[in-house]
Protein backbone atom coordinates (compact mmCIF):
# COMPACT_ATOMS: atom_id res chain seq x y z
CA UNK A 1 0.00 0.00 0.00
CA UNK A 2 0.93 3.59 -0.65
CA UNK A 3 0.09 6.23 1.52
CA UNK A 4 0.47 9.80 2.17
CA UNK A 5 0.38 11.06 5.88
CA UNK A 6 1.10 14.84 7.45
CA UNK A 7 2.02 15.13 10.71
CA UNK A 8 1.41 18.38 12.76
CA UNK A 9 3.33 17.95 15.63
CA UNK A 10 2.21 21.43 17.37
CA UNK A 11 2.60 22.93 20.90
CA UNK A 12 4.04 21.32 24.09
CA UNK A 13 3.91 18.02 24.52
CA UNK A 14 2.71 17.49 20.80
CA UNK A 15 6.05 17.10 19.13
CA UNK A 16 7.30 13.92 21.76
CA UNK A 17 3.99 12.45 21.37
CA UNK A 18 3.83 12.28 17.48
CA UNK A 19 7.77 11.69 17.55
CA UNK A 20 6.99 8.10 19.22
CA UNK A 21 3.70 7.58 16.91
CA UNK A 22 5.51 8.70 13.75
CA UNK A 23 8.53 5.86 14.52
CA UNK A 24 5.59 3.49 15.22
CA UNK A 25 3.82 4.45 11.93
CA UNK A 26 7.19 4.15 10.13
CA UNK A 27 7.85 0.76 11.85
CA UNK A 28 3.88 -0.89 10.51
CA UNK A 29 5.10 0.26 7.10
CA UNK A 30 8.26 -1.96 7.30
CA UNK A 31 6.78 -4.96 8.93
CA UNK A 32 3.59 -4.68 6.75
CA UNK A 33 5.36 -3.97 3.35
CA UNK A 34 4.17 -0.45 2.95
CA UNK A 35 4.99 2.75 1.47
CA UNK A 36 4.24 5.90 3.97
CA UNK A 37 5.13 9.42 3.00
CA UNK A 38 5.57 11.39 5.77
CA UNK A 39 5.54 14.99 6.07
CA UNK A 40 6.01 17.19 9.02
CA UNK A 41 4.29 20.85 9.13
CA UNK A 42 3.49 23.56 11.95
CA UNK A 43 0.44 24.08 13.23
CA UNK A 44 -1.27 26.02 16.40
CA UNK A 45 2.01 28.34 18.21
CA UNK A 46 4.47 26.76 16.67
CA UNK A 47 3.22 28.82 13.46
CA UNK A 48 2.74 31.39 15.26
CA UNK A 49 6.11 31.92 16.73
CA UNK A 50 7.37 31.28 13.14
CA UNK A 51 5.75 34.34 12.09
CA UNK A 52 2.84 32.32 10.58
CA UNK A 53 -1.04 32.20 10.86
CA UNK A 54 -1.94 29.47 13.24
CA UNK A 55 -3.10 27.55 10.52
CA UNK A 56 -0.70 28.41 7.44
CA UNK A 57 -1.86 27.83 4.23
CA UNK A 58 0.74 25.52 3.14
CA UNK A 59 -0.19 23.31 6.25
CA UNK A 60 -4.03 23.46 5.27
CA UNK A 61 -3.39 22.41 1.69
CA UNK A 62 -0.88 19.50 2.69
CA UNK A 63 -3.75 18.38 4.81
CA UNK A 64 -6.27 18.37 2.29
CA UNK A 65 -3.87 16.59 -0.43
CA UNK A 66 -3.21 13.98 2.45
CA UNK A 67 -4.83 10.56 2.75
CA UNK A 68 -4.54 10.90 6.42
CA UNK A 69 -3.46 13.49 9.25
CA UNK A 70 -1.86 13.30 12.73
CA UNK A 71 -2.26 15.88 14.90
CA UNK A 72 -0.13 16.15 18.38
CA UNK A 73 -2.00 19.01 19.77
CA UNK A 74 -2.34 22.70 20.05
CA UNK A 75 -1.92 25.47 22.45
CA UNK A 76 0.27 27.52 24.08
CA UNK A 77 0.17 29.53 26.97
CA UNK A 78 2.01 32.44 25.17
CA UNK A 79 -0.87 33.31 23.20
CA UNK A 80 -3.51 33.08 26.12
CA UNK A 81 -4.45 36.94 25.61
CA UNK A 82 -4.31 36.65 21.68
CA UNK A 83 -7.90 37.15 19.94
CA UNK A 84 -8.94 34.34 18.38
CA UNK A 85 -7.39 34.38 14.94
CA UNK A 86 -4.19 34.53 16.91
CA UNK A 87 -4.67 31.74 19.22
CA UNK A 88 -3.28 28.32 18.45
CA UNK A 89 -6.62 26.54 19.05
CA UNK A 90 -8.26 27.98 16.20
CA UNK A 91 -5.75 26.04 13.68
CA UNK A 92 -7.62 23.15 15.03
CA UNK A 93 -10.74 24.39 14.38
CA UNK A 94 -10.32 25.52 11.22
CA UNK A 95 -8.56 22.40 10.06
CA UNK A 96 -11.34 20.03 11.28
CA UNK A 97 -13.64 22.44 9.08
CA UNK A 98 -11.43 23.01 6.63
CA UNK A 99 -11.53 18.57 6.15
CA UNK A 100 -15.09 17.91 7.16
CA UNK A 101 -14.17 15.90 9.54
CA UNK A 102 -17.87 16.05 11.20
CA UNK A 103 -17.86 12.68 13.20
CA UNK A 104 -14.88 12.63 16.32
CA UNK A 105 -14.54 9.24 17.70
CA UNK A 106 -13.01 8.87 21.35
CA UNK A 107 -13.07 5.24 22.46
CA UNK A 108 -12.00 4.74 26.20
CA UNK A 109 -11.63 1.79 27.17
CA UNK A 110 -9.97 0.47 30.82
CA UNK A 111 -6.88 -1.54 29.66
CA UNK A 112 -6.19 -4.55 31.74
CA UNK A 113 -3.87 -4.16 34.79
CA UNK A 114 -4.61 -0.27 34.88
CA UNK A 115 -7.86 -1.01 36.61
CA UNK A 116 -5.87 0.31 40.01
CA UNK A 117 -4.19 3.30 38.78
CA UNK A 118 -6.86 5.98 38.43
CA UNK A 119 -8.81 7.90 40.37
CA UNK A 120 -12.00 5.93 40.49
CA UNK A 121 -12.37 2.86 42.60
CA UNK A 122 -11.38 -0.55 40.43
CA UNK A 123 -14.86 -2.55 41.28
CA UNK A 124 -16.30 0.92 39.77
CA UNK A 125 -14.48 1.01 36.07
CA UNK A 126 -13.23 -2.36 35.46
CA UNK A 127 -14.69 -3.43 32.20
CA UNK A 128 -15.82 0.13 30.88
CA UNK A 129 -15.55 0.18 27.34
CA UNK A 130 -17.17 2.87 25.74
CA UNK A 131 -17.10 5.45 22.07
CA UNK A 132 -17.57 9.19 22.62
CA UNK A 133 -19.14 9.92 19.15
CA UNK A 134 -18.76 14.11 19.56
CA UNK A 135 -19.86 15.96 16.40
CA UNK A 136 -16.77 18.05 15.48
CA UNK A 137 -17.37 21.00 13.25
CA UNK A 138 -20.78 22.67 14.44
CA UNK A 139 -22.56 24.02 17.40
CA UNK A 140 -21.40 26.59 19.43
CA UNK A 141 -17.88 26.22 19.30
CA UNK A 142 -18.35 27.45 15.38
CA UNK A 143 -22.17 29.25 15.80
CA UNK A 144 -22.49 32.73 14.34
CA UNK A 145 -23.03 35.47 15.57
CA UNK A 146 -19.94 35.47 18.23
CA UNK A 147 -17.74 38.35 19.81
CA UNK A 148 -17.82 40.51 22.32
CA UNK A 149 -19.67 43.81 22.80
CA UNK A 150 -19.69 47.00 24.29
CA UNK A 151 -15.56 47.71 24.47
CA UNK A 152 -15.54 43.96 25.61
CA UNK A 153 -18.14 44.53 28.58
CA UNK A 154 -19.73 41.52 27.69
CA UNK A 155 -19.19 38.25 25.29
CA UNK A 156 -21.80 36.10 23.23
CA UNK A 157 -21.33 33.22 21.46
CA UNK A 158 -24.54 30.96 19.57
CA UNK A 159 -25.16 27.78 19.86
CA UNK A 160 -26.91 26.38 16.70
CA UNK A 161 -27.19 22.79 14.97
CA UNK A 162 -29.16 22.17 11.84
CA UNK A 163 -31.22 19.14 11.67
CA UNK A 164 -29.02 17.82 8.48
CA UNK A 165 -25.47 18.14 11.37
CA UNK A 166 -27.60 16.49 13.72
CA UNK A 167 -29.09 13.62 11.49
CA UNK A 168 -25.45 12.76 10.46
CA UNK A 169 -23.52 12.29 13.61
CA UNK A 170 -26.20 10.27 15.23
CA UNK A 171 -25.98 7.95 12.21
CA UNK A 172 -22.18 7.55 12.71
CA UNK A 173 -23.13 6.37 16.59
CA UNK A 174 -26.44 4.18 15.83
CA UNK A 175 -23.72 2.03 13.19
CA UNK A 176 -21.19 2.47 15.63
CA UNK A 177 -23.17 0.97 17.97
CA UNK A 178 -24.70 -2.21 15.76
CA UNK A 179 -21.33 -3.27 15.99
CA UNK A 180 -20.42 -2.92 19.42
CA UNK A 181 -23.25 -3.69 22.68
CA UNK A 182 -25.92 -2.09 20.37
CA UNK A 183 -26.77 0.87 23.04
CA UNK A 184 -26.91 4.64 22.50
CA UNK A 185 -26.93 7.12 24.78
CA UNK A 186 -27.12 10.61 23.20
CA UNK A 187 -25.83 13.74 25.79
CA UNK A 188 -28.30 17.09 25.81
CA UNK A 189 -29.68 19.55 28.04
CA UNK A 190 -32.77 19.71 26.30
CA UNK A 191 -34.47 20.59 29.94
CA UNK A 192 -32.77 23.88 28.79
CA UNK A 193 -31.65 24.48 25.19
CA UNK A 194 -33.78 24.62 21.81
CA UNK A 195 -30.80 23.19 20.44
CA UNK A 196 -30.80 20.16 22.54
CA UNK A 197 -35.11 19.68 22.10
CA UNK A 198 -33.79 19.72 18.20
CA UNK A 199 -31.19 16.91 18.87
CA UNK A 200 -32.93 14.52 20.74
CA UNK A 201 -36.25 14.99 17.90
CA UNK A 202 -33.31 14.21 15.38
CA UNK A 203 -31.88 11.49 17.23
CA UNK A 204 -34.92 10.07 17.97
CA UNK A 205 -36.21 9.77 14.25
CA UNK A 206 -32.33 8.13 13.36
CA UNK A 207 -33.30 5.63 15.83
CA UNK A 208 -36.02 4.48 14.70
CA UNK A 209 -33.86 2.94 11.54
CA UNK A 210 -32.53 0.90 13.63
CA UNK A 211 -34.48 -1.17 15.68
CA UNK A 212 -31.79 -3.26 17.21
CA UNK A 213 -30.07 -0.23 18.88
CA UNK A 214 -31.30 0.52 22.43
CA UNK A 215 -31.67 4.48 22.16
CA UNK A 216 -31.68 6.61 25.76
CA UNK A 217 -31.19 10.09 26.42
CA UNK A 218 -29.32 11.74 29.23
CA UNK A 219 -29.11 14.99 30.06
CA UNK A 220 -25.30 16.41 29.87
CA UNK A 221 -25.13 17.11 33.81
CA UNK A 222 -26.67 13.64 34.79
CA UNK A 223 -24.76 11.93 32.39
CA UNK A 224 -21.35 13.45 33.25
CA UNK A 225 -22.08 11.97 37.19
CA UNK A 226 -23.28 8.38 35.44
CA UNK A 227 -20.27 8.15 34.02
CA UNK A 228 -18.23 8.86 37.34
CA UNK A 229 -20.25 6.84 39.21
CA UNK A 230 -21.46 4.23 36.54
CA UNK A 231 -19.29 3.91 33.64
CA UNK A 232 -20.24 0.40 33.24
CA UNK A 233 -23.90 1.31 31.53
CA UNK A 234 -22.49 2.98 28.43
CA UNK A 235 -21.95 1.94 24.89
CA UNK A 236 -22.38 4.76 22.87
CA UNK A 237 -22.28 8.22 23.93
CA UNK A 238 -23.47 10.71 21.34
CA UNK A 239 -23.39 13.93 21.89
CA UNK A 240 -22.79 17.34 20.52
CA UNK A 241 -19.40 19.59 20.10
CA UNK A 242 -19.03 21.04 23.71
CA UNK A 243 -20.50 18.61 25.58
CA UNK A 244 -18.40 15.81 24.05
CA UNK A 245 -15.16 17.61 24.68
CA UNK A 246 -16.36 18.57 28.42
CA UNK A 247 -17.06 14.57 28.85
CA UNK A 248 -14.33 12.87 26.69
CA UNK A 249 -12.06 14.54 29.37
CA UNK A 250 -13.86 12.94 31.93
CA UNK A 251 -13.67 9.42 30.46
CA UNK A 252 -9.81 9.63 30.55
CA UNK A 253 -9.96 9.93 34.19
CA UNK A 254 -12.46 7.06 34.13
CA UNK A 255 -9.05 4.72 32.05
CA UNK A 256 -6.92 6.10 34.52
CA UNK A 257 -5.26 8.93 32.01
CA UNK A 258 -6.55 11.26 29.84
CA UNK A 259 -2.62 10.46 28.37
CA UNK A 260 -4.15 6.84 26.83
CA UNK A 261 -7.23 8.39 24.80
CA UNK A 262 -6.36 8.43 20.79
CA UNK A 263 -9.22 10.31 18.64
CA UNK A 264 -10.68 9.68 15.02
CA UNK A 265 -12.14 12.72 13.13
CA UNK A 266 -14.10 11.43 10.08
CA UNK A 267 -16.66 11.89 7.66
CA UNK A 268 -15.01 14.19 5.82
CA UNK A 269 -11.59 14.21 3.50
CA UNK A 270 -8.56 11.54 4.72
CA UNK A 271 -9.28 11.64 8.44
CA UNK A 272 -8.03 13.83 11.34
CA UNK A 273 -6.04 11.47 14.11
CA UNK A 274 -5.11 12.95 17.05
CA UNK A 275 -4.47 12.03 21.22
CA UNK A 276 -7.41 13.62 23.29
CA UNK A 277 -4.89 15.21 25.39
CA UNK A 278 -3.76 19.04 25.08
CA UNK A 279 -0.25 20.21 24.79
CA UNK A 280 0.37 19.91 28.73
CA UNK A 281 2.83 22.54 28.38
CA UNK A 282 3.93 22.29 32.04
CA UNK A 283 5.53 18.63 31.44
CA UNK A 284 6.39 19.28 27.85
CA UNK A 285 10.05 18.74 26.69
CA UNK A 286 11.37 16.80 30.30
CA UNK A 287 10.47 13.11 28.76
CA UNK A 288 7.22 12.71 31.07
CA UNK A 289 4.31 12.55 28.93
CA UNK A 290 2.35 9.42 27.76
CA UNK A 291 2.50 8.73 24.15
CA UNK A 292 0.08 6.21 24.22
CA UNK A 293 -2.94 8.59 22.74
CA UNK A 294 -0.79 9.19 20.12
CA UNK A 295 0.21 5.97 19.20
CA UNK A 296 -3.36 4.34 19.05
CA UNK A 297 -4.19 7.28 17.54
CA UNK A 298 -1.63 5.41 14.97
CA UNK A 299 -3.85 2.24 15.19
CA UNK A 300 -6.86 4.53 14.51
CA UNK A 301 -5.50 6.28 11.61
CA UNK A 302 -4.48 2.91 10.18
CA UNK A 303 -8.07 1.45 10.44
CA UNK A 304 -9.81 4.39 9.84
CA UNK A 305 -8.33 6.00 7.30
CA UNK A 306 -5.79 3.73 5.39
CA UNK A 307 -8.67 0.50 5.87
CA UNK A 308 -5.29 -1.46 7.44
CA UNK A 309 -6.72 -3.43 10.06
CA UNK A 310 -4.42 -5.96 10.79
CA UNK A 311 -1.46 -3.59 10.91
CA UNK A 312 -4.01 -1.47 13.85
CA UNK A 313 -4.16 -4.42 15.46
CA UNK A 314 -0.74 -5.18 15.50
CA UNK A 315 -0.61 -1.39 17.40
CA UNK A 316 -2.51 -2.06 19.80
CA UNK A 317 -0.91 -5.68 20.92
CA UNK A 318 2.14 -3.67 21.29
CA UNK A 319 0.12 -0.78 23.73
CA UNK A 320 -1.09 -3.90 25.34
CA UNK A 321 1.85 -5.47 25.88
CA UNK A 322 4.26 -2.97 26.97
CA UNK A 323 1.45 -2.23 29.78
CA UNK A 324 1.30 -5.91 30.28
CA UNK A 325 4.82 -6.18 30.88
CA UNK A 326 4.03 -3.45 33.55
CA UNK A 327 5.88 -0.43 32.21
CA UNK A 328 3.85 2.60 33.50
CA UNK A 329 4.53 6.24 32.99
CA UNK A 330 4.16 8.66 35.37
CA UNK A 331 0.32 9.22 34.73
CA UNK A 332 -0.40 6.03 35.38
CA UNK A 333 1.57 5.76 38.45
CA UNK A 334 -0.51 5.91 41.57
CA UNK A 335 1.17 6.45 45.21
CA UNK A 336 3.26 4.43 46.45
CA UNK A 337 2.76 1.80 43.35
CA UNK A 338 5.96 1.57 41.55
CA UNK A 339 8.12 3.44 39.56
CA UNK A 340 7.57 5.85 36.30
CA UNK A 341 9.43 4.92 33.21
CA UNK A 342 10.06 8.14 31.25
CA UNK A 343 7.60 8.70 27.66
CA UNK A 344 10.37 7.32 25.58
CA UNK A 345 11.27 4.46 27.58
CA UNK A 346 7.19 3.63 27.22
CA UNK A 347 7.49 4.63 23.30
CA UNK A 348 10.75 2.38 22.80
CA UNK A 349 9.02 -0.37 24.32
CA UNK A 350 5.67 -0.39 22.52
CA UNK A 351 7.77 0.44 19.05
CA UNK A 352 10.06 -3.01 19.58
CA UNK A 353 6.39 -4.81 20.02
CA UNK A 354 5.51 -3.75 16.88
CA UNK A 355 8.51 -4.33 15.13
CA UNK A 356 7.83 -8.05 16.00
CA UNK A 357 6.80 -9.31 13.15
CA UNK A 358 3.74 -11.19 14.42
C1 LIG B 1 -10.01 18.65 22.04
C2 LIG B 1 -9.42 19.97 22.42
C3 LIG B 1 -9.84 21.02 21.40
C4 LIG B 1 -11.35 21.12 21.44
C5 LIG B 1 -9.18 22.40 21.57
C6 LIG B 1 -7.68 22.32 21.63
C7 LIG B 1 -9.62 23.36 20.50
O1 LIG B 1 -9.78 20.33 23.71
O2 LIG B 1 -9.75 18.18 20.91
O3 LIG B 1 -10.71 18.05 22.86
O4 LIG B 1 -11.91 21.82 22.29
O5 LIG B 1 -11.99 20.48 20.59
MN1 LIG C 1 -10.85 18.75 24.79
Amino acid sequence: MQASVVVLPGDGIGPEVTAAAEQVLRAVASRFGHTFTITSHPIGGAALRGGGLPLPNETREACLAADAVLLGAVGDPAFDSSPSEQRPETALLQLRQALGVFANLRPAKVWPGLENGGAFKPELVTGADLLIVRELTGGIYYGEPRGTAGDGESAFNTMRYSRAEVERIAEVAFKSAVTRRGLVTSVDKANVLETSRLWREVVTEVGTRYPDVRLQHQYVDSCALLLATNPLQFDVVLSGNLFGDILSDEAGAVVGSLGLLPSASVGGRGGLFEPVHGSAPTIAGKDIANPIGAIASVAMLLRHALGAGPEAEAVDQAIGGALAAGYRTADLVSSGSGEAVGGSMMAREILTRVQVSG
